[in-house]
């Protein structure tokens, strides 16, 4: 008889307890207001400097063949195609690509930068980089 008064009694506070430590804090620390969700980036905003903005090279085309971005970016373009490929700018580019091989540029002036491939002159492509 003790013992069973004895767990009435601790059940007994243990309720108290949750009841006093659950209800009021717990409904007082829920904000008011839902917090409005994460903003989104405007559409046709690009990239923000410092970012890497990947070109595929594949099927024997650059994609996406016209690319802008903003200064600062950097273009990373990698080769999916099994046949080598080069980058090649007007006093920047790439040494030959093969397939699974990329390679970066950071472009650091705004302007309108064409490349074409070295082995495929009819390869061509522009990245358009503005302020
Ligand atoms: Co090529």
């Amino acid at each position: 008889m003790k013992i069973k008064l004895s767990f009435i009694t601790l059940f007994s506070v243990i309720t108290l307890l949750l009841a006093a430590c659950g209800a009021a804090p717990v409904a007082a620390s829920q904000p008011a207001v839902q917090q409005p969700a994460a903003p989104t980036q405007p559409a046709g905003q690009q990239p923000a400097s410092g970012n890497i903005v990947e070109v595929k090279i594949a099927g024997f085309a650059f994609s996406p063949a016209e690319l802008t971005v903003k200064v600062g970016t950097t273009v990373k373009w990698t080769n999916e195609d099994s046949a080598p490929h080069t980058v090649a700018g007007s006093g920047w580019g790439s040494d030959t690509l093969n397939k699974g091989q990329s390679f970066s540029y950071t472009f650091t002036s705004a302007g309108t930068f064409a490349y074409q491939c070295g082995v495929h002159p009819n390869m061509k492509a522009t990245v358009t980089v503005t302020q």
